[in-house]
């Protein structure tokens, strides 16, 4: 019987990441372990990526940070939400919130960057990448430390711009990468706590 990998993932928005996460690695067995995707959880109760993952059959639960009144308290409930879970890995997919290091001294958590850190950093990082005189861009993979955008790098890929290229176009080639990128990534830290 192989060994089971569990994650949970955080999101914000429109969570594409975290629906191409469970369509590549959900229930799916590799080199010795099963992927599950136990819980996805959300700060934002009209983050469209609730519907998202109902549908895939993945319960979201919603914690939605206006409702405490410090930084502090809102990660203490999230470390404990997550917690409940008991994953092996916490994926941050477009979780805009930076995240006390009360919060990472319990949580062991990667995230998705989109562009070759350490370079834009922040949450305009896109657009700025775009507007950059870069013939470069990218995207990066990182463990999740207290400076934002900062931690080790796990993976990183750079693609070509186009001349001419819309902002649209751009960000839809950099959401492609990422959805390629991370379940990867996410392979490769999974399978290192395997051999451990
Ligand atoms: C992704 O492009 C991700 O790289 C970015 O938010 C987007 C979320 O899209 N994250 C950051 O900028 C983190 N600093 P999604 O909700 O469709 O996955």
């Amino acid at each position: 019987m192989s060994l089971t990998q569990k994650i949970v993932i955080l999101f914000s928005g429109e969570g594409s990441n975290m629906e191409a996460i469970i369509r590549s690695l959900h229930k799916k067995e590799f080199e010795g372990f099963q992927v599950h995707v136990v819980a996805t959880l959300t700060n934002n109760p009209n983050a469209k990526g609730i519907e998202r993952s109902k549908e895939l059959g993945i319960p979201c639960e919603v914690i939605d940070h206006r409702a405490f009144e410090s930084r502090e308290a809102f990660d203490a409930a999230l470390a404990q939400a997550i917690l409940a879970h008991r994953p092996n890995l916490t994926v941050l997919a477009g979780f805009m919130r930076i995240l006390s290091p009360l919060f990472l001294r319990q949580i062991r958590a990667i995230n998705i960057h989109p562009s070759l850190l350490p370079l834009f950093k922040g949450g305009n990082a896109m657009q700025e990448s775009y507007l950059s005189p870069m013939k470069v861009a990218g995207v990066s993979v990182h463990y999740v430390s207290e400076e934002l955008d900062s931690g080790d790098l796990i993976a990183q890929e750079a693609v070509g711009k186009i001349e001419g290229e819309s902002f649209e176009e751009f960000k839809a080639r950099l959401h492609s990468l990422e959805h390629r990128l991370y379940p990867e990534a996410i392979l490769r830290v999974l399978k290192e706590k395997v051999t451990l």
